[in-house]
């Protein structure tokens, strides 16, 4: 059986249901193939993002942070409640439906915009002998779940297969005791100790939801620096922060073993007093994710692979192999949704014809922990490497009115501005909401805004957002609710 597409997208995670939307409403007829089974092997939508990633991550952060204030924060409020318990299945069948009710809405966007699914695993049959492979029809051939194979046809693939944990050979998941984070997603009782290899976003969010919900949380990482990736001022802050909360990070160790016993893990490591061995209940595995780029070629491809096994693409997503795109975690750049759908839009609207660039200066990064962690643009740390000279302004959330009302006052926004010009370079903030406040960055720096512009712009009383208007108040040391010398 042979069909004829415009486009063919393998993988329906952020980046490739995006693009397949994209491309059919911009009238590209277009087929997508996912393998992705659920727990009762039902094919599902949506990829690692919706099934066990960013949406079942947030659905327990939020739950395990209402059980958290309810048993430690309410009383303050002057709300007594008695008897709290935990029901951690209803909790995760909440997740569960969350989860459900997102691939199902995606099952009906393709059928509203007419995108063909096949639920299978697809390989990509090479045409290297083919000359003049610019207008080369490419096939793809798809086991189906149904253990029928098909070939399809287009002229144009959009590869966005996704990413996979990384393993460690000295810590095998064997999905009982050690587990990667979709393991850890699903825990049926809440582990009285719990280890966790990486002090990344993963390790960060997922400890903080099982520490909420009971566990002794222990976290190893290897760097000896915190959140490397973000700006130290917030890194160290949060560091204190988690360490205040009973987050147990330890820095600078070595992972040498694990061994999975009955109903524990042992794990043997190295830290500067020497080596140590600890048992947990559970262990989590968070050590970063890979591309799945392997296995996608049915006979060796001249498709150029880059270090770290991702696909190797230029500024538009286009690979070595004309008319073959690779988007989201399987190409170059921070492994987040949001890069991989934007990617997506942009691939789908340059097959129809159209322009479209992704701003990669500008790409925000959230850390879902309370306080929240969110920044974009440079670090105070790359712009002192790059030799550039940056005013900052900072203000904590300690100062704000709207904080102190709903008594999340930890934490600050930090602005970094081009010494000489005071376009906005950076925003760093950590704090209750600033998953949310970092999009005001976003839009001030894709329009080029200085410091002043936001200085200038009114905003509402009172808000969270106000500390990000007092900072940029504070670039020239005129902020109103802190004491501040003038610069
Ligand atoms: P994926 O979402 O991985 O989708 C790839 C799809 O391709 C899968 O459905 C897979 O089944 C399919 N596939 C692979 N190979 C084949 C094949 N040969 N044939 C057919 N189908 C195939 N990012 C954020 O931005 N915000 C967050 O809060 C966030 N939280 C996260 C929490 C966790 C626990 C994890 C693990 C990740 C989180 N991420 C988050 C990262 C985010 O999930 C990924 O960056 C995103 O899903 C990548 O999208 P993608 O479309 O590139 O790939
Ligand atoms: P990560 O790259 O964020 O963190 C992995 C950490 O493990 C690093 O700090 C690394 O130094 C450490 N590490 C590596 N090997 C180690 C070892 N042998 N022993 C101890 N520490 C070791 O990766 P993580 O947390 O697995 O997440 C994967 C990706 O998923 C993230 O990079 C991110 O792109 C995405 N993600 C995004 C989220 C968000 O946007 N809120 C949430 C969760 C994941």
């Amino acid at each position: 059986m042979k069909q004829e597409y415009d486009v063919i997208i393998i993988g329906a995670g952020p980046g490739g249901y995006v693009a397949a939307i994209r491309c059919a409403q911009l009238g590209l007829k277009t087929a997508c193939i996912d393998k992705w089974l659920d727990q009762n092997n039902k094919p599902r939508l949506g990829g690692t993002c919706l099934n066990v990633g960013c949406i079942p991550s947030k659905a327990l952060l939020e739950s395990s942070e209402l059980y958290h204030q309810s048993e430690c924060d309410l009383t303050l409020h002057g709300i007594d409640v008695k008897g709290i318990s935990l029901n951690l299945k209803q909790m995760m069948d909440r997740k569960e439906a969350v989860v459900n009710n997102l691939t199902l809405g995606i099952e009906s966007l393709f059928k509203a915009n007419k995108i063909d699914w096949f639920q299978g695993c697809a390989t990509i049959v090479n045409n290297s002998d083919i000359p003049n492979k610019q207008t080369t029809i490419k096939n793809v051939n798809v086991a189906l779940h149904n253990n029928k194979t098909i070939t399809l046809n287009a002229a144009n693939i959009i590869i966005a297969t996704g990413s996979s944990p990384v393993n460690l050979s000295i810590a095998p998941i064997d999905n009982k005791n050690i587990v990667d984070s979709s393991g850890a997603l699903a825990f049926d009782k809440v582990p009285k100790t719990l280890g966790i290899i990486g002090a990344g976003v993963i390790g960060l969010e997922l400890g903080s939801v099982w520490k909420r919900l009971g566990s002794k949380v222990k976290i190893f990482e290897a760097q000896d620096t915190f959140l490397s990736i973000a700006d130290q001022l917030i890194a160290k802050e949060s560091l204190k922060q988690f360490f205040n909360q009973g987050l147990d990070i330890c820095l600078s160790t070595r992972l040498l073993a694990a061994q999975s016993k009955k109903n524990s893990v042992t794990i043997k490591y190295q830290d500067s007093d020497g080596e140590h061995s600890e048992t947990f209940e559970k262990l989590i595995v968070a050590v970063g994710r890979r591309p799945n780029s392997e296995g996608l070629f049915e006979d060796e491809t001249e498709l150029v692979i880059d270090e770290g096994c991702f696909f190797h693409v230029n500024d538009h997503c286009e690979t070595s192999l004309p008319g073959i795109y690779a988007i989201g975690d399987t190409v170059r750049g921070p492994m987040l949704a949001h890069k991989g759908s934007e990617e997506g839009l942009m691939v789908a609207e340059l097959i129809a014809g159209h322009h479209r660039e992704v701003n990669y200066k500008l790409i925000p990064s959230v850390v879902y922990t309370y306080p929240e962690i969110a920044w974009v643009g440079k670090t105070e740390q790359a712009l002192k490497a790059a030799g550039i000279d940056y005013n900052i302004g900072t203000f904590p959330f300690a100062a704000s009115g709207r904080a102190q009302a709903v008594n999340k006052t930890t934490g600050m926004v930090k602005i970094i501005s081009h010494a000489k010009t005071d376009r906005i370079l950076g925003v760093h903030i950590i704090g209750a909401q600033a998953s949310e406040m970092i999009a005001q960055a976003v839009i001030a720096m894709e329009l080029g805004a200085s410091s002043e512009d936001i200085a200038l712009t009114m905003f509402a009383h009172p808000t969270f957002s106000e500390a990000f208007h007092e900072a940029a108040l504070s670039v020239s040391g005129n902020a109103l609710h802190i004491a501040q010398r003038k610069k």
